[in-house]
């Protein structure tokens, strides 16, 4: 009963502007993750409008999978993916967003990656945008603020579509579209930042201007859905979503409603609309409690329900409490924090370790929704030691993701139709919300470091012999 599917799709995950560097290479135009600087746990990471003389800008270079794929592929293929998660950059494809005619070379880049996994039998899961939008569209109509985005992406979808049709079956629209429902989401998914300059966390909570913008990237996701069932009927579509799983810190009604207030809008809205096709019946209070008014076009609504998608993907990596009260203790996560929770541990970074929580929240999501689940996002971000020899020894990590492998048969016995797993950052990288190279989830590490050195050595860690092995297995041996 709790055993994978035996189409169980294992592998990892990664993203173009934390790991393919080669950033302003071969005709590829400047994103708005290649503007900003690195950071760390205590130091804030920045976006800067314009480049500063001195500072480091680690998506630059990342760990150059531009360079590498064919050797970073091949170990993938080593550990027995079935499948490998990775984002197109838009940029490489439409350098401002704006032209007429793709960037050729962009293209080619991508055929040789998805031959290079064809070669292996790797199914590659492609993420169509993943925080980096083009940074002339920020400076042109405050990125997704502008309606005129929607046709800009159309336009770079209907071209990514009919180039791969024959290489790629699994795409996802946006990475964790609901990154827009907070503050923060306004500089690294939304690029409603037009002239700031600072904290990419700390960008200005304007919640008029986000919903807004949320609203048009809703509107190009239908679009796109219904355009690729349409024309591309061999197409999965699916959404992304960052789950951030909410528990009432007490059982005080008022803790209750709070969590529920705060799990609908952070958590649900945006599926509820890509899953369901319209916009909730709770989100019409919180709109005007806040006084956002959402202008819609004729035909929105339609689209909305016409561009359902077929599966829904989630990243998790840890829950928090949710409580009235705003004295309590709060801990850190990922784009949003919450309290403590005294059950649990947390990782280095503060992010609270939850295996549970992923049994939980898949058995949430499938009630609610009933189409295929993807876990696209899991893992440890952790501080790992090279050793002289050249091992590396990330039992810490092999235990978290066995106990979340765990708690994900056991929600496939509780009746979860579960597709696939791909752990994030399945090689080291760039880490989105610190742009440190020190927060490392991968199988293999990278000798490169946060002050932008190293050689760019690919080496195997312990937890990479062990996921072989619970791939070859399905998940039977953990
Ligand atoms: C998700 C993102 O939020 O979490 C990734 O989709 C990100 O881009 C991942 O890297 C882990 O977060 P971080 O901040 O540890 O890199």
């Amino acid at each position: 009963m709790n055993t994978f599917r035996t189409d169980f799709l294992w592998g990892g995950a990664t993203a173009a502007n934390q790991y393919e560097g080669g950033w302003d290479v071969d005709g590829k135009g400047v994103s708005i993750s290649d503007m900003c600087t690195n950071g760390s746990h205590t130091t804030p990471k920045r976006i800067t409008p314009t480049f500063e003389e001195g500072t480091l800008y680690p998506s630059h270079e990342a760990t150059d999978f531009y360079h590498h794929y064919e050797e970073d592929i091949a170990l993938f293929a080593e550990m027995g993916f079935k499948t490998f998660r990775l984002s197109i950059a838009w940029t490489r494809i439409f350098p401002t967003g704006m032209e007429e005619s793709p960037n050729e070379t962009g293209l080619a880049f991508y055929d040789k990656v998805f031959d290079e996994c064809k070669k292996y039998n790797i199914e590659p899961l492609v993420t169509i945008s993943h925080y980096e939008m083009p940074y002339a569209l920020v400076e042109k109509c405050n990125g997704w603020e502008g309606r005129e985005c929607i046709g800009y992406f159309e336009k770079y979808c209907k071209v990514i579509f009919e180039r791969y049709k024959d290489k790629v079956k699994y795409w996802l629209t946006f990475n964790e579209i609901n990154a827009g429902t907070m503050i923060m989401g306004a500089a690294i998914s939304l690029g409603t930042i037009k002239g700031y300059s600072g904290a990419v966390m700390g960008a200005p909570d304007e919640p008029q201007v986000r919903f807004q913008a949320l609203h048009h990237q809703f509107v190009a996701s239908a679009k796109v859905v219904k355009y690729a069932h349409e024309k591309y009927p061999q197409f999965k579509m699916g959404n992304m979503c960052l789950f951030a799983t909410m528990y009432p810190f007490t059982c005080n009604p008022d803790d209750i409603i709070e969590t529920q207030k705060q799990m609908r809008m952070v958590n649900w809205l945006c599926s509820d609309i890509q899953v369901r096709g319209e916009y909730p019946a709770y989100a019409k209070r919180f709109f005007e409690e806040k006084n956002i008014t959402i202008k819609m076009e004729q035909g929105d609504e339609e689209l909305l329900r016409e561009g359902l998608v077929d599966f829904y993907t989630f990243s998790y990596y840890m829950s928090n409490c949710v409580s009235a009260n705003p004295t309590k203790e709060q801990t850190e996560g990922n784009m949003l924090g919450g309290i403590k929770n005294p059950y649990l541990k947390a990782s280095d970074w503060g992010w609270q370790i939850d295996p549970k929580g992923l049994r939980y929240t898949l058995n949430e999501i499938y009630d609610r929704y009933r189409i295929p689940l993807m876990v696209v996002e899991n893992g440890l971000g952790a501080h790992d030691k090279l050793e002289e020899d050249g091992s590396i020894h990330d039992t810490y990590r092999i235990d978290y993701m066995r106990e979340h492998i765990a708690q994900m048969k056991e929600a496939v016995g509780d009746g979860v139709d579960l597709m696939g797993y791909t752990p994030w950052g399945c090689i080291d990288l760039v880490s989105a919300s610190t742009g440190e190279m020190a927060k490392r989830y991968g199988f293999i590490y990278l000798d490169k470091y946060d002050d932008g050195t190293g050689s760019l050595k690919r080496m195997r860690k312990d937890s990479f012999a062990w996921y072989k092995k619970v791939i070859a297995s399905n998940g039977e041996e953990l």
